[in-house]
Protein backbone atom coordinates (compact mmCIF):
# COMPACT_ATOMS: atom_id res chain seq x y z
CA UNK A 1 0.00 0.00 0.00
CA UNK A 2 1.86 3.56 -0.89
CA UNK A 3 2.47 5.68 1.73
CA UNK A 4 0.54 9.00 2.73
CA UNK A 5 3.33 10.47 4.04
CA UNK A 6 4.93 13.11 2.05
CA UNK A 7 7.87 12.09 0.32
CA UNK A 8 11.06 14.19 1.06
CA UNK A 9 14.30 13.80 -0.64
CA UNK A 10 17.44 14.33 1.76
CA UNK A 11 20.43 15.39 -0.79
CA UNK A 12 22.68 13.67 1.65
CA UNK A 13 22.83 12.33 5.11
CA UNK A 14 22.58 15.05 8.13
CA UNK A 15 25.41 15.92 10.31
CA UNK A 16 22.99 14.83 13.65
CA UNK A 17 22.13 11.07 12.72
CA UNK A 18 19.32 11.69 15.44
CA UNK A 19 18.09 14.04 12.03
CA UNK A 20 18.45 11.52 9.46
CA UNK A 21 15.98 9.21 12.12
CA UNK A 22 13.27 12.10 12.55
CA UNK A 23 13.10 12.42 8.98
CA UNK A 24 12.42 8.68 8.34
CA UNK A 25 10.18 8.48 10.57
CA UNK A 26 8.03 11.96 9.74
CA UNK A 27 8.04 11.25 6.26
CA UNK A 28 8.84 9.05 3.32
CA UNK A 29 12.72 10.14 2.38
CA UNK A 30 15.04 8.80 -0.25
CA UNK A 31 18.83 10.17 0.15
CA UNK A 32 20.15 10.99 -3.12
CA UNK A 33 24.06 10.63 -2.07
CA UNK A 34 22.81 6.48 -1.44
CA UNK A 35 21.36 5.87 -4.73
CA UNK A 36 23.75 3.73 -6.94
CA UNK A 37 22.94 6.44 -9.76
CA UNK A 38 22.28 9.36 -8.70
CA UNK A 39 21.75 11.02 -11.68
CA UNK A 40 19.79 8.22 -13.31
CA UNK A 41 17.44 8.02 -10.14
CA UNK A 42 17.14 11.90 -10.42
CA UNK A 43 15.95 11.34 -14.16
CA UNK A 44 13.47 8.41 -13.32
CA UNK A 45 12.11 9.95 -10.07
CA UNK A 46 12.64 13.85 -9.81
CA UNK A 47 9.31 14.56 -10.85
CA UNK A 48 7.84 13.21 -7.70
CA UNK A 49 9.81 15.27 -5.08
CA UNK A 50 8.04 18.52 -3.50
CA UNK A 51 10.90 18.78 -0.82
CA UNK A 52 14.21 18.43 -0.48
CA UNK A 53 16.64 18.59 2.72
CA UNK A 54 19.90 19.80 2.54
CA UNK A 55 22.70 21.31 4.44
CA UNK A 56 24.77 24.63 4.26
CA UNK A 57 27.69 23.29 3.79
CA UNK A 58 26.51 20.53 0.98
CA UNK A 59 24.50 23.23 -0.66
CA UNK A 60 22.55 22.33 -3.67
CA UNK A 61 23.62 22.54 -7.55
CA UNK A 62 21.62 23.56 -9.93
CA UNK A 63 22.18 20.27 -11.45
CA UNK A 64 19.68 18.74 -8.92
CA UNK A 65 17.28 21.51 -9.18
CA UNK A 66 17.16 21.39 -12.60
CA UNK A 67 15.93 17.27 -12.30
CA UNK A 68 13.03 18.58 -9.63
CA UNK A 69 10.51 19.77 -12.09
CA UNK A 70 7.78 20.03 -9.28
CA UNK A 71 9.78 21.02 -6.42
CA UNK A 72 8.19 23.59 -3.63
CA UNK A 73 10.40 23.76 -0.77
CA UNK A 74 13.98 23.42 0.44
CA UNK A 75 14.67 22.93 4.01
CA UNK A 76 18.37 23.47 4.53
CA UNK A 77 20.09 22.60 7.69
CA UNK A 78 22.15 26.28 8.42
CA UNK A 79 23.02 29.59 8.24
CA UNK A 80 24.86 29.99 5.76
CA UNK A 81 23.48 29.98 2.04
CA UNK A 82 25.74 30.79 -0.31
CA UNK A 83 26.20 27.01 -1.73
CA UNK A 84 22.65 26.59 -3.01
CA UNK A 85 21.99 27.83 -6.00
CA UNK A 86 20.08 30.80 -5.95
CA UNK A 87 19.32 31.13 -9.64
CA UNK A 88 18.05 27.84 -10.26
CA UNK A 89 15.53 27.93 -7.19
CA UNK A 90 14.03 31.11 -7.82
CA UNK A 91 13.53 30.01 -11.43
CA UNK A 92 12.24 27.06 -10.14
CA UNK A 93 10.05 29.25 -7.50
CA UNK A 94 11.06 27.14 -4.55
CA UNK A 95 11.00 28.38 -1.07
CA UNK A 96 13.62 27.77 1.07
CA UNK A 97 13.89 27.28 5.07
CA UNK A 98 17.46 28.01 6.71
CA UNK A 99 18.32 27.58 10.77
CA UNK A 100 19.93 31.30 12.03
CA UNK A 101 19.96 32.60 15.45
CA UNK A 102 20.55 28.92 17.11
CA UNK A 103 24.09 28.67 16.51
CA UNK A 104 25.27 32.20 17.11
CA UNK A 105 26.94 31.00 20.56
CA UNK A 106 28.68 28.03 19.23
CA UNK A 107 29.84 29.59 16.20
CA UNK A 108 30.90 32.39 18.40
CA UNK A 109 32.88 30.03 20.95
CA UNK A 110 34.44 28.35 18.53
CA UNK A 111 36.15 31.75 17.19
CA UNK A 112 36.82 32.03 20.53
CA UNK A 113 38.71 29.03 20.77
CA UNK A 114 40.41 29.40 17.35
CA UNK A 115 41.92 32.90 18.41
CA UNK A 116 43.16 31.91 22.12
CA UNK A 117 44.65 28.63 20.51
CA UNK A 118 46.36 30.52 17.26
CA UNK A 119 47.93 33.28 20.51
CA UNK A 120 48.42 31.43 22.74
CA UNK A 121 49.63 28.05 21.09
CA UNK A 122 47.73 25.18 22.65
CA UNK A 123 47.47 22.99 20.08
CA UNK A 124 51.08 23.38 19.73
CA UNK A 125 51.44 22.68 23.46
CA UNK A 126 49.50 19.70 23.65
CA UNK A 127 51.43 18.13 20.47
CA UNK A 128 54.48 18.98 22.26
CA UNK A 129 53.89 17.47 25.55
CA UNK A 130 52.85 14.55 23.91
CA UNK A 131 55.89 14.46 22.31
CA UNK A 132 57.39 13.81 25.48
CA UNK A 133 58.72 17.60 25.91
CA UNK A 134 58.66 19.91 28.75
CA UNK A 135 61.59 22.38 28.25
CA UNK A 136 59.54 26.11 28.44
CA UNK A 137 62.45 27.33 26.92
CA UNK A 138 62.13 25.08 23.73
CA UNK A 139 58.43 25.68 23.72
CA UNK A 140 58.84 29.39 23.20
CA UNK A 141 56.64 32.43 24.02
CA UNK A 142 52.92 32.80 22.68
CA UNK A 143 50.98 36.02 22.66
CA UNK A 144 48.77 38.04 25.17
CA UNK A 145 44.65 38.05 24.14
CA UNK A 146 43.97 40.12 26.76
CA UNK A 147 43.08 43.72 26.05
CA UNK A 148 44.00 43.64 22.67
CA UNK A 149 42.08 44.95 19.61
CA UNK A 150 39.53 42.99 17.87
CA UNK A 151 38.65 43.19 14.95
CA UNK A 152 35.62 41.95 13.36
CA UNK A 153 34.15 41.55 9.86
CA UNK A 154 30.83 40.95 9.68
CA UNK A 155 28.74 42.27 12.97
CA UNK A 156 25.75 40.39 12.42
CA UNK A 157 24.73 38.03 14.93
CA UNK A 158 27.54 35.64 15.02
CA UNK A 159 29.80 39.24 14.76
CA UNK A 160 28.33 40.39 17.65
CA UNK A 161 28.21 37.59 19.57
CA UNK A 162 32.14 37.48 19.24
CA UNK A 163 32.47 40.84 20.45
CA UNK A 164 30.20 39.96 23.50
CA UNK A 165 32.68 37.80 24.70
CA UNK A 166 35.73 40.38 23.40
CA UNK A 167 34.55 42.69 26.28
CA UNK A 168 35.16 39.10 28.89
CA UNK A 169 38.87 39.69 27.77
CA UNK A 170 38.49 43.63 28.26
CA UNK A 171 39.23 44.05 24.32
CA UNK A 172 38.47 46.95 22.17
CA UNK A 173 36.27 45.81 19.78
CA UNK A 174 36.20 47.54 15.87
CA UNK A 175 34.12 46.32 12.91
CA UNK A 176 33.07 46.46 9.15
CA UNK A 177 29.97 46.04 7.36
CA UNK A 178 28.82 47.06 4.58
CA UNK A 179 27.30 49.91 6.69
CA UNK A 180 27.63 51.04 10.63
CA UNK A 181 24.82 48.80 12.55
CA UNK A 182 22.71 51.42 14.14
CA UNK A 183 23.56 51.38 17.86
CA UNK A 184 26.27 49.74 17.94
CA UNK A 185 28.77 50.75 20.60
CA UNK A 186 31.70 49.76 18.36
CA UNK A 187 33.86 51.15 16.66
CA UNK A 188 32.96 51.65 12.52
CA UNK A 189 35.95 50.99 10.31
CA UNK A 190 34.94 52.30 6.57
CA UNK A 191 36.80 49.86 5.32
CA UNK A 192 38.51 45.91 5.88
CA UNK A 193 41.61 47.56 4.86
CA UNK A 194 41.59 49.76 7.52
CA UNK A 195 40.18 47.68 9.89
CA UNK A 196 42.70 45.00 9.28
CA UNK A 197 45.23 47.89 9.99
CA UNK A 198 43.84 48.87 13.49
CA UNK A 199 43.18 44.67 14.68
CA UNK A 200 45.46 42.21 16.42
CA UNK A 201 43.04 39.67 16.24
CA UNK A 202 40.80 40.28 12.69
CA UNK A 203 37.53 37.97 13.33
CA UNK A 204 35.19 36.85 9.72
CA UNK A 205 32.30 36.41 10.41
CA UNK A 206 30.95 37.64 6.87
CA UNK A 207 28.74 35.51 4.81
CA UNK A 208 30.32 33.96 1.57
CA UNK A 209 29.11 34.27 -1.66
CA UNK A 210 30.34 36.30 -4.87
CA UNK A 211 30.07 39.69 -2.84
CA UNK A 212 32.34 38.43 0.00
CA UNK A 213 35.40 36.29 -2.08
CA UNK A 214 38.71 36.87 -1.38
CA UNK A 215 38.08 40.17 0.46
CA UNK A 216 40.97 38.83 2.79
CA UNK A 217 43.72 39.42 0.45
CA UNK A 218 47.53 40.12 0.10
CA UNK A 219 46.80 43.68 1.03
CA UNK A 220 44.39 42.60 3.99
CA UNK A 221 46.94 40.42 5.40
CA UNK A 222 49.62 42.85 5.22
CA UNK A 223 47.53 45.42 6.83
CA UNK A 224 47.31 42.82 9.79
CA UNK A 225 50.94 42.46 9.75
CA UNK A 226 53.11 39.99 11.53
CA UNK A 227 52.20 40.87 14.83
CA UNK A 228 48.45 39.97 13.54
CA UNK A 229 46.36 36.88 13.66
CA UNK A 230 43.62 35.89 11.10
CA UNK A 231 40.63 33.57 12.63
CA UNK A 232 37.72 32.54 9.78
CA UNK A 233 34.59 30.57 10.93
CA UNK A 234 32.53 32.12 8.28
CA UNK A 235 33.00 30.92 4.39
CA UNK A 236 36.72 30.06 3.26
CA UNK A 237 35.85 31.93 0.15
CA UNK A 238 35.80 34.94 2.05
CA UNK A 239 40.28 34.48 1.94
CA UNK A 240 42.37 34.07 -0.60
CA UNK A 241 43.98 30.82 1.14
CA UNK A 242 46.87 30.99 -1.19
CA UNK A 243 47.70 34.07 0.03
CA UNK A 244 47.00 33.49 3.78
CA UNK A 245 49.56 30.31 3.25
CA UNK A 246 52.05 33.13 1.59
CA UNK A 247 51.50 34.97 4.55
CA UNK A 248 51.75 32.72 7.39
CA UNK A 249 54.73 31.18 6.05
CA UNK A 250 56.62 34.06 5.27
CA UNK A 251 55.68 35.69 8.82
CA UNK A 252 54.00 38.77 7.31
CA UNK A 253 51.13 37.80 9.55
CA UNK A 254 51.58 35.88 13.15
CA UNK A 255 48.89 33.03 13.00
CA UNK A 256 45.73 32.02 11.69
CA UNK A 257 42.47 29.70 13.73
CA UNK A 258 40.79 28.35 10.49
CA UNK A 259 37.49 26.42 10.53
CA UNK A 260 36.55 26.98 7.05
CA UNK A 261 38.55 26.81 4.04
CA UNK A 262 37.82 27.54 -0.03
CA UNK A 263 38.14 24.07 -1.27
CA UNK A 264 36.48 21.96 1.61
CA UNK A 265 36.82 19.15 2.17
CA UNK A 266 40.70 19.92 0.57
CA UNK A 267 42.48 22.58 2.80
CA UNK A 268 45.38 23.96 0.90
CA UNK A 269 48.24 21.19 1.60
CA UNK A 270 50.86 23.92 2.26
CA UNK A 271 48.28 24.51 5.89
CA UNK A 272 48.57 21.38 7.06
CA UNK A 273 52.51 21.63 7.30
CA UNK A 274 51.94 24.95 9.25
CA UNK A 275 52.83 25.48 13.00
CA UNK A 276 50.89 28.27 12.72
CA UNK A 277 48.08 27.85 11.68
CA UNK A 278 45.26 25.55 13.93
CA UNK A 279 42.76 24.33 11.37
CA UNK A 280 39.44 22.67 12.35
CA UNK A 281 36.89 20.46 9.80
CA UNK A 282 34.26 23.35 9.23
CA UNK A 283 32.78 22.61 13.12
CA UNK A 284 32.05 25.14 14.43
CA UNK A 285 28.28 24.74 15.59
CA UNK A 286 28.89 21.04 15.89
CA UNK A 287 27.39 21.12 19.79
CA UNK A 288 25.05 18.40 20.43
CA UNK A 289 22.27 21.43 21.65
CA UNK A 290 23.32 23.53 18.54
CA UNK A 291 22.83 20.57 16.26
CA UNK A 292 19.84 19.67 17.98
CA UNK A 293 18.38 23.36 17.71
CA UNK A 294 19.21 23.48 14.05
CA UNK A 295 17.54 19.65 13.43
CA UNK A 296 14.36 21.30 15.29
CA UNK A 297 14.10 24.10 12.89
CA UNK A 298 15.03 21.96 9.61
CA UNK A 299 11.64 19.88 11.51
CA UNK A 300 9.74 23.00 11.89
CA UNK A 301 10.43 24.73 8.71
CA UNK A 302 9.67 21.49 6.54
CA UNK A 303 6.79 20.95 8.69
CA UNK A 304 5.22 24.46 8.97
CA UNK A 305 6.03 24.84 4.49
CA UNK A 306 3.67 21.27 4.28
CA UNK A 307 1.03 22.71 6.63
CA UNK A 308 0.65 26.28 5.69
CA UNK A 309 3.22 26.79 2.63
CA UNK A 310 5.33 29.17 4.95
CA UNK A 311 8.39 28.08 6.69
CA UNK A 312 8.98 29.29 10.08
CA UNK A 313 12.26 31.03 8.83
CA UNK A 314 13.12 31.77 5.41
CA UNK A 315 16.22 32.67 3.35
CA UNK A 316 16.21 36.16 2.77
CA UNK A 317 18.00 36.07 -0.56
C1 LIG B 1 26.39 27.07 8.56
O1 LIG B 1 25.42 26.82 9.27
O2 LIG B 1 26.33 27.78 7.56
C2 LIG B 1 27.65 26.41 8.95
O3 LIG B 1 28.76 27.09 8.51
C3 LIG B 1 27.67 25.01 8.43
O4 LIG B 1 27.90 25.04 7.06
Amino acid sequence: MASSRPRVLQYGKMPLPQLDADLAQAYEVQILSEQADPGRFLAEQGAQFEYLVTTAAMGLPARVVDALPNLKFVSSFGVGFDALDKDALLRRGARVGYTPGVLDDCVADMAWALLLDSARGLSAADRFVRRGEWSQRRFGITTRVSGKRLGIFGMGRIGSAVARRGAGFDMEVAYHNRRPVEGSPHLYQESLLELARWSDFLVITAAGGENTRHLVNDEVLDALGPQGFLVNVARGSVVDEAALVEALQSGRIAGAGLDVFEDEPRPHADLLALENAVLAPHVASGTHETRRAMADLVLENLQQFIATGRPAVEVPW
